[in-house]
């Protein structure tokens, strides 16, 4: 049993981590103690001292003047008692004033996870992985009630958080701000780090000091955003990636979202997280209730992999659909950037049948397939299958593709429409306008009213229909603009319209997917401008940028990977030169990157040579054979030995094997030794280590060619070229023995190339390089 609740102090402990607070004289909930597992004992010792009277504070009461909010740890705070830090609830009351003071009057503990009732998803977890508490407060005052719950998932070490806010009031009151939940804990000298960017260039990691004041990490857009990941850390000053404390928060949300930090006077730091207020106002009459969204909370010593291992094991276990947890995801092929808008069903064919060969098992057809929808003007809405494209239609189409031996997978934008579109010009009130505001398009589409049920019902309907008459087992949901004038005539209050969208959106995917829980679904939204913890209770993998480039995909997966595990991330070998950056990158890095995520291609497999194919051919299958370690095993980011360079690696579930990426994006002149580290593996248990072999084309060393040849080629003359199709130079290839002990302290690789002189035992990285490395436990009977 988790929840230990002795009088009125509660210890919510986990496998290795203890969340304390106690019910103080004057029944505020007051934080005590969040950190490594305690193995109990009194909370006096660890509570915060409040024995002198601080200048400049209010006295909650007279009787002790020692006691102002302004400086307790708290759990829930309101505003007007003399608490002048961020508040996580901002009301105007039923009496019409602004101040609340939300004390303790009883409390419930709940084994299992307790859900919301208003349809916003949540995790879940039976009563053998987790409790649930509900502590009720009232406000005295106007007896508006608020229940708070903490979920405490013993094995993960995450707890959960959402406040519920109910008028027990006989007038109204209206909501400005009510968070999920907050918490006070004293200062180690913490950084914030968020994830943060745009689109092609998500979830980039940015570390802030904190400085006295707020810290905001929030979004407007309508959606979580490519802006700001509602995830963040604090570390505490000196914290790595495998030592020191390092706490975690995220949003089980996909909306506006608001994560404030405030580091305050005497060296407490409020953490709340919820919806944003941005636009916000929600009235509630008499005996109404408003529930927040529930946010999920992590620490633990062993640094910032410490805390992304608790949510990657949370993500895994208890926030992706039950159907799809610990369930392999297939490799896949995407229509998108071998054909764009432009392609037959021939051409689909051709491509779906060449990835069958090399080993592919699902063929997604993206955007392009209906309605008018030749470019991206027209036809969003319509969901009508183009048969000048494709002239068996999709269930003929979906045939032929299942006929090959592949899953059948389709792309969809449920939630927008062209004005050049039937939808449209039926019904222009389903779109996010108001009248007489100037409309404002994004990717030339509008938004449609997610906020309307008929809108819902419709969306229900036609989506279903097509995934229902033809053979899917796959759908990628997309989402390609940000909501403008948020505006429906459908609401009586505005101020709701951007968490109605969200209320709206989650029972359109509810009522869609829950019926089909076999259907995988990858959500998206221009990339991962919706890669967020509610999307991930609908379909268990997002699309994580449309930026391929491996180079860019370190910085976006690797951000991501503090939050999610590799098993939510889609990622793709495309082209070279990258079509956003230009970066001409090898095949073999490509995919390494790739690799620690769900797998995909996203190319025109016509134009590459045979070699090219054949390397693709043994990355599927080496990807396939080592699936549920990449997939589900425990994911580390190493800390670079030096600029320029990044390790990644995964050890599976048993603790038998291991995958470790080596990638360097620049190459320096003469470069020091390199070091392959490989952490978490059993200590006693031994190991072999071997370089994953991989392809080095002719093409890539131009005239130093003449270095590895006996004979003098001319570099750009037919013969290299014809050469260059059919031989390639096998990447140096290593292999070392030693115990986990060993291969934690780090092995010392093979040289880098050094400027001169070369022979099979030379790595040859140079810019954008990477190997991979296999660690097999050695069987010692064999
Ligand atoms: C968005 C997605 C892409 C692709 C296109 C299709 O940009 O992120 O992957 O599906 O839409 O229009």
């Amino acid at each position: 049993m988790p929840i230990n609740a002795d009088g009125p102090q509660f210890r919510l402990d986990t496998d290795a981590t203890s969340y304390w607070f106690r019910v103080s004289a004057f029944g505020h909930l007051e934080h005590v103690y969040y950190g490594p597992r305690l193995p109990g004992g009194p909370m006096e010792a660890l509570a915060l001292k409040h024995t002198a009277t601080i200048g400049s504070t209010i006295a909650y009461d007279q009787s002790d003047l020692t006691y102002s909010l302004d400086v307790l740890p708290l759990e829930w705070s309101g505003s007007g008692y003399g608490d002048y830090r961020f508040a996580p609830i901002e009301a105007r009351m039923p009496d019409g004033i602004f101040a609340s003071d939300f004390a303790y009057v009883g409390h419930e503990i709940m084994p299992g996870s307790v859900g919301p009732q208003d349809g916003l998803p949540s995790a879940q977890g039976d009563p053998d992985a987790c409790s649930t508490l509900r502590v009720d407060l009232v406000d005295e005052a106007t007896g508006v009630r608020l229940e708070l719950f903490w979920t405490v998932y013993d094995r993960a070490d995450v707890i959960t958080r959402r406040a519920v806010l109910i008028n027990g009031a006989t007038s109204s009151l209206t909501i400005r701000r009510l968070l999920s939940g907050m918490v006070d804990l004293p200062d180690r000298g913490f950084t914030m780090i968020t994830f943060d960017g745009g689109w092609i260039k998500e979830a980039h990691r940015h570390d802030r000091v904190l400085a006295p004041g707020l810290s905001v990490n929030a979004s407007t857009t309508g959606s979580s955003s490519n802006r700001h990941n509602p995830g963040f850390l604090l570390a505490e000053r000196g914290a790595t990636e495998d030592a020191g404390w390092v706490y975690g928060f995220n949003l089980i949300y996909s909306g506006n979202h608001l994560g404030a930090v405030e580091l305050a006077n005497h060296d407490l730091v409020r953490v709340g997280l919820g919806i944003n207020d941005h636009c916000f106002e929600q009235t509630l009459a008499p005996g109404e209730r408003f529930e927040a969204p529930e946010m999920i909370m992590t620490v633990s010593d062993a640094g910032l992999n410490g805390a992304s291992h608790h949510f990657h094991d949370f993500i895994n276990d208890h926030v992706v659909p039950r159907a799809w947890r610990h369930r392999p995801r297939p490799v896949l092929i995407n229509s998108w950037e071998a054909t764009f808008f432009d392609f037959t069903q021939k051409k689909l064919l051709a491509l779906a049948r060449q990835a069958r060969d090399l080993g592919v098992e699902l063929f997604v057809l993206d955007d392009g397939w209906f309605g008018k929808r030749d470019d991206d003007t027209a036809g969003l809405g319509d969901y009508d299958v183009n048969r000048k494209k494709l002239p068996n239609g999709l269930d003929g189409f979906g045939k032929q593709i299942t006929d090959l031996g592949m899953g059948f997978g389709l792309w969809f934008e449920p939630e927008m429409v062209n004005e050049d579109s039937a939808l449209f010009r039926a019904h222009p009130e389903w779109a996010v306008r108001a009248p007489g505001r100037r409309d404002t398009l994004g990717r030339n589409q509008l938004v449609l009213d997610l906020t309307n049920p008929d809108v819902q019902d419709y969306l229900i309907a036609s989506v279903s229909r097509v995934l229902d008459e033809a053979p899917i087992s796959y759908v990628k949901w997309d989402m390609n603009r940000h909501i403008s004038v948020a505006y429906s005539p459908t609401l009586t209050e505005q101020g709701r319209f951007y968490h109605a969208y969200m209320l709206g959106l989650y029972r359109v995917l509810g009522a869609i997917f829950g019926p089909r829980p076999d259907i995988l679904l990858e959500t998206c939204s221009s990339g991962g401008n919706r890669f967020d913890l509610g999307m991930l209770c609908y379909g268990p993998q997002v699309w994580s940028s449309d930026d391929t480039d491996p180079v860019e995909r370190l910085a976006i997966q690797g951000g991501l990977s503090y939050l999610y595990p590799p098993s939510c991330m889609g990622a793709h070998v495309s082209a070279a030169p990258h079509q956003q950056t230009l970066r001409p990158t090898p095949l073999s890095t490509r995919f390494n990157v790739a690799a620690f995520g769900v797998l995909g291609y996203e190319l025109d497999l016509k134009n590459l040579g045979r070699l090219q194919l054949q390397e693709i051919r043994e990355q599927i299958a080496f990807y396939k054979e080592h699936r549920d370690t990449l997939q589900f095993g425990r994911f580390s980011r190493l800390d670079a030995r030096r600029p320029h360079q990044v390790g990644w690696q995964v050890v599976a579930p048993d603790g038998r094997e291991a995958i470790a990426g080596f990638f360097q994006t620049l190459a320096t002149a003469s470069p020091g030794y390199d070091a392959l580290r490989v952490v978490g593996l059993d200590p006693q248990r031994r190991y072999r280590v071997a370089t994953r072999p991989q392809y080095l084309y002719l093409d890539r060393f131009g005239e130093l060619i003449k270095h590895v040849l006996p004979v003098d080629l001319d570099p750009d003359g037919v013969v290299l070229r014809t050469a260059g199709k059919v031989y390639k130079l096998t990447d140096c290839v290593e292999c070392y023995e030693g115990s986990g002990a060993l291969l934690g302290a780090g092995v010392l690789l093979d040289n880098q190339f050094m400027g001169s002189n070369y022979n099979d035992q030379t790595r040859l990285l140079g810019d954008f390089g990477s190997s991979l490395y296999v660690i097999q436990e050695i069987d010692d009977e064999h």
